[in-house]
């Protein structure tokens, strides 16, 4: 028959000795990026006139900076394709090509060693060598292999622990059993960083970092509980009732909610998002060192 790994089974209430898997982490991690640049080559069609096959420079990271202690939680937020997978690749040291700027982890680089101790959970992971279904039992489901998936990372002790989008796919009660299980992990000195798309309200403040990602170009990095705080004091508050993590993509859409009901002819509206993705960026650069819990 099959076997599985529960991890819901495995989450201690506050009068029972913590399970294994939640006892305090053997080496503590503090994960520090800055400036973290990465370039792609992007080939172009051979152009038929000049027989020339011409490439060019795509940027997918502009220079992202922050930092994680241990205990500690990191949600990346951001649209689709704005380079938060590309973020956790790097930070997990797996990334190839032209990456630029700086990760340490205890303030020093990436070493085998530190690969050993860190616990990934992508969407690409698929659970090898683990009886998961039986003849007489369909296969697990999307959202049942992604929990396994998490459950054999966290089996080894892992420091730091990257996961990419670890609820996606999955009703809200079983995202926040999820999370509640990370957040546990977090408490007993790992240090955990997770691309997550639009987080619920009780979800989001589990978190105690947040990087606000579009287009690879940090719009914030700070304590979760200052979020909003930071984008009020430049004058991006929201006046219509909205989730923190719909308000924060829209505003990493270049959508300004505070002008929901301005006029902005329809051909004017991709100008109109650039330039409030840029104002906002050129803020975030400006106000780097007065946002609390950079390091
Ligand atoms: N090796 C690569 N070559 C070309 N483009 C890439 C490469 N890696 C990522 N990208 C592009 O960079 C952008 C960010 O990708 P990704 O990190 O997967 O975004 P996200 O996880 O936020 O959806 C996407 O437009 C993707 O197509
Ligand atoms: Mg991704």
């Amino acid at each position: 028959m099959g076997s599985e790994i529960d991890m819901e089974s495995q989450t201690c209430s506050s009068d029972q000795e913590p399970t294994a898997i939640f006892k305090n982490v053997n080496r503590p991690v503090f994960l520090k990026f800055e400036d973290v640049v990465y370039t792609v080559e992007i080939k172009k069609a051979r152009c038929l006139k000049t027989k020339s096959k011409k490439s060019e420079e795509r940027n997918i990271l502009k220079g992202v900076t922050g930092a994680v202690l241990p205990g500690e939680m990191l949600a990346i937020l951001g649209p689709s394709g704005s380079g938060k997978t590309t973020l956790l690749t790097s930070l997990g040291g797996r990334l190839s090509g032209q990456l630029s700027g700086s990760i340490t982890y205890n303030d020093k680089p990436f070493s085998n060693q530190m690969k050993r101790n860190m616990g990934r959970s992508f969407e690409a992971t698929k659970c090898k060598n683990i009886i998961i279904s039986g003849p007489m039992k369909r296969g697990v489901s999307g959202g049942e292999r992604k929990r396994v998936s998490i459950g054999q990372e966290i089996l080894i002790n892992p420091s730091p622990l990257f996961l990419d989008k670890p609820t996606s796919g999955l009703d809200s009660t079983t995202a926040q059993r999820i999370v509640s299980t990370l957040w546990e992990l977090a408490r007993g000195g790992r240090t955990v960083a997770m691309a997550i798309h639009q987080p619920s309200s009780r979800l989001f403040y589990m978190f105690h970092k947040v990087l606000l990602l579009p287009d690879g170009n940090p719009l914030f990095f700070g304590k979760g509980a200052s979020v909003m705080d930071y984008f009020s004091s430049i004058a991006y508050s929201p006046f219509v009732h909205m989730t923190l993590a719909d308000y924060l993509l829209d505003l990493a859409n270049g959508k300004n909610v505070a002008d929901a009901y301005a006029c902005v002819p329809s051909n004017e509206v991709d100008k109109e998002q650039k330039a409030v993705k840029d104002a906002l960026a050129t803020s975030y650069k400006s106000n780097l060192a007065h946002i609390e819990g950079r390091d």
